[in-house]
């Protein structure tokens, strides 16, 4: 039976590249039988400004129940300052469906693309695997006095023991699949005791599990610094959820720019849900100019995850061959357009 995908275009530059990965998936299905059927959904800005819906009624239990994976391009839009929809579909998305792993692979394809001094490809290879349903993002607070001088905004960052322990559990178990030997838990505990001195207990204790697996602590702050003075030294790094969204795009630059960072967000063996890690670049939107490969790397994950494991490596190989040959964007230093990768790409697989 053929795999069926939700694809979520959404906002701005989000639409030109999942076309590209689009594009790509269904060169798949054609030239190699990939079982694979595609499902679009108009979610996004228009739609919300249009209907005043984001996420329909409804719309959860579909994608539970009719989809094996989700796609979504990027959602984020000027004319929707508050986020609104953005926040109901791609936080109602990852939070619905329990996706507690976002899984962002840094990994640099090309040394050229580097900004570090003397960098190899073998010296940026590691994984963020951030929570993806707790702290600062569950939407916790509020506001007293709202717009006056007495304002007073709480926001509130939720650590549960059951959380904090099964991302970390996750990250030794991926070690361990992997044959990895390094797991890095990066965390505040010095300022925030008692949120982040759970991830410590509940560290202190996964870790004896793992007597294989080297693993040791950072500060965020020092886990900042130490990615760009030794990233060779990272092979796993868990932690929370708005510090891995930082770390990420941080990563990101190291292997060229958030034109390659892919991430998946993840339910081991449930439906899970696939987005570059970039935004909708309103700048770029509309242009042929954004760099469609974050996508693609994105589609290769999906198809490692719903078991095309030989087709993820084709998608793989062609997007590093791209960068090899220059058949890149502008962020890479090419000249071709977002449509002119997204096809040198597709007939290169
Ligand atoms: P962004 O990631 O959209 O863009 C930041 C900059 O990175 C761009 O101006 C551009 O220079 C570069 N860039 C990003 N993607 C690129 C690509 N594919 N090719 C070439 N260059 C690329 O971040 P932002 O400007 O902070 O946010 C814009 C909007 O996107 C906001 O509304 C934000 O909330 C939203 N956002 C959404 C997601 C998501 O849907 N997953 C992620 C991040 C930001
Ligand atoms: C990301 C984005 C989102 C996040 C925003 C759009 C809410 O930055 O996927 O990295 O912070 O998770
Ligand atoms: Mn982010």
């Amino acid at each position: 039976m053929a795999k069926r995908i939700a694809l979520i275009p959404g906002d701005g530059i989000g639409r030109e590249v999942t076309a590209e990965a689009r594009k790509v998936i269904l060169a798949l299905v054609k030239a190699h039988r990939l079982p694979m059927e595609l499902v679009n959904f108009d979610w996004g800005a228009d739609k919300y400004l249009r209907e005043g819906v984001s996420l329909p009624k409804g719309g959860l239990e579909m994608l539970r129940r009719e989809f094996d994976a989700i796609f979504i391009g990027a959602l984020g839009d000027p004319r929707v300052p508050d986020m609104k929809h953005a926040a109901d579909i791609l936080l109602g998305i990852r939070f619905g469906l329990d996706l507690y792993v976002n899984e962002r692979p840094v990994k640099l394809l090309d040394a050229s693309l580097c900004p570090l001094k003397n960098c190899s490809e073998k010296d940026v290879n590691f994984v963020v695997l951030r929570e993806n349903t707790e702290g600062a993002y569950v939407g916790m607070g509020g506001n007293f006095k709202r717009g006056t001088p007495d304002e007073v905004a709480i926001q509130e960052d939720v650590n549960t023991r059951k959380g904090v322990e099964r991302i970390l559990v996750y990250a030794f178990e991926y070690a361990r699949s992997k044959g990895l030997k390094k797991v890095c838990m990066s965390d505040k505990s010095n300022a925030l005791p008692y949120g982040h001195g759970l991830w410590q207990r509940t560290f202190a204790e996964v870790r004896e599990r793992y007597p294989e697996i080297e693993s040791w602590h950072l500060y965020i702050d020092a886990l900042a610094m130490q990615m760009v003075k030794n990233p060779a030294q990272f092979q796993v790094i868990v932690t929370s959820n708005m510090f891995g969204d930082i770390v990420s795009d941080l990563g990101a630059q190291l292997q060229g720019g958030l034109g390659l960072a892919a991430s998946a967000n993840i339910n081991p063996g449930r439906v899970s849900m696939f987005e570059p890690v970039h935004g909708s670049a309103p700048k770029y939107a509309g242009k042929n100019l954004a760099n469609p490969m974050a996508a693609i790397l994105t589609a290769a994950m999906m198809l490692d995850y719903l078991g095309f494991g030989q087709e993820a490596r084709r998608v793989e190989s062609a997007v590093s061959n791209a960068i090899r040959e220059g058949k890149t964007t502008r962020d890479l230093g090419g000249d071709l357009g977002t449509r002119e990768v997204g096809d040198w790409i597709s007939a290169h697989l």
